[in-house]
């Protein structure tokens, strides 16, 4: 690759962005005329945006973020770019509201998920290995993970381990957090890592394979407080609708939930279809995207190596087609 990996790598930020050169090149080596304007719908700490404005002289960037505080912190880190970058505090499910009427943008990027600055030093309980109050909202709003763990049913923690996190043992760990629960709040990030270690059956434990028994648990929560999952499909759907012709999207996904998603939006506007197939679809039109990528891209292995984090990321992309229907 032409880049170092480690050019990316600054340690006033937690977070190294993922993926970063894959997304250069699809910037830089689209058909558009000129670069135009990149929507980063996850700016985080805003490492991916910082790589591309000082790469691409000629791109302007719109950062959306959901979580204040960390948008603050890109705030300030972006603001040697002046006007090329502009800053939107809201949730990309609402990308309609949030662009208003800007229309004809030639990029979008959703890296998906949380940042390493939430694990590491947002103290909201996102991370199994530290010892804060459970909360992991990115935006204060509705139930935190407290609320979660200490008032849902064990069914409904079960069923919430086991659809988000893919998690094996989600019954067992269900059962364990509610009986452990009568004996009072479990408040921690630590106290509930250390009663799914418990109820993981010894051996079985996917310590062996280099994973905390309560990777997924954690995971899972996250997803159910955040709502993470149910905004992806439609917000990419009207990302394509501000997308010039020749415009193009790019996803980084970070375990298969996710990925499953992008995948399936993607092609749904390859087979014409602009309104997710529901109730029926009756899109009966011509492709709206060319898929860029027939399998997801995964980090070249200097990457993997310098970065842990980016082992688990699968990066699509799609182009809208210069045809393709008016949204
Ligand atoms: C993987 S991080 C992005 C890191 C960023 N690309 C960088 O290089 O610094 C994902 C970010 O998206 C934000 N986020 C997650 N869901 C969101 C949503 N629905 N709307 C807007 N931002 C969201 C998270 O708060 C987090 O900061």
């Amino acid at each position: 690759m032409r880049h170092n990996i480690s050019d990316a790598a600054d340690s006033r930020y937690a977070h190294m962005p993922v993926m970063w050169r894959e997304v250069l090149d699809f910037v830089e080596r689209s058909p558009g005329e000129g670069l135009g304007c990149l929507v980063d719908c996850t700016l985080g700490e805003g490492g991916h945006s910082a790589m591309l404005l000082e790469r691409c002289p000629g791109l302007a960037v719109i950062g959306i973020e959901r979580d204040p505080e960390i948008l603050e912190i890109a705030r300030q880190r972006l603001a040697p770019f002046g006007d090329r970058i502009s800053f939107i505090h809201d949730n990309f499910a609402n990308l309609a509201r949030a662009l208003g009427d800007r229309g004809g943008l030639d990029f979008f990027l959703y890296d998906l998920g949380v940042s390493s600055f939430h694990f590491d030093r947002s103290g909201r309980g996102f991370s199994y290995g530290g010892d804060e109050r459970l909360d992991m909202r990115l935006d204060g709003a509705g139930e935190s993970a407290y609320d979660v763990v200490n008032r849902y049913d064990q069914r409904s923690l079960a069923d919430i381990f086991h659809g988000l996190g893919e998690e094996r043992w989600s019954r067992r760990i269900a059962a364990a957090l509610c009986r452990e629960r009568e004996k009072g709040p479990v408040e921690t990030s630590r106290q509930l890592a250390a009663i799914v270690m418990r109820a993981v059956p010894k051996g079985k434990g996917r310590r062996d394979q280099g994973i905390h028994p309560a990777t997924r648990v954690f995971q899972a929560l996250r997803i159910h407080v955040n709502d993470e999952l149910a905004a992806i499909a439609g917000s990419i759907r009207e990302a394509w609708r501000r997308l010039a012709p020749g415009g193009r999207i790019m996803a980084i996904a970070f375990h298969s939930l996710e990925d499953r998603e992008v995948k399936r939006v993607f092609r749904e506007l390859a087979r014409g279809c602009r309104c997710g197939g529901y109730p029926h679809c009756q899109c009966d039109g011509p492709p709206l995207v060319k898929v860029l990528t027939k399998k997801p891209l995964v980090p070249h292995h200097d990457e993997m190596e310098y970065n842990r984090r980016a082992r688990s990321a699968k990066m699509r992309a799609c182009e809208r087609i210069e045809s393709g229907g008016r949204g």
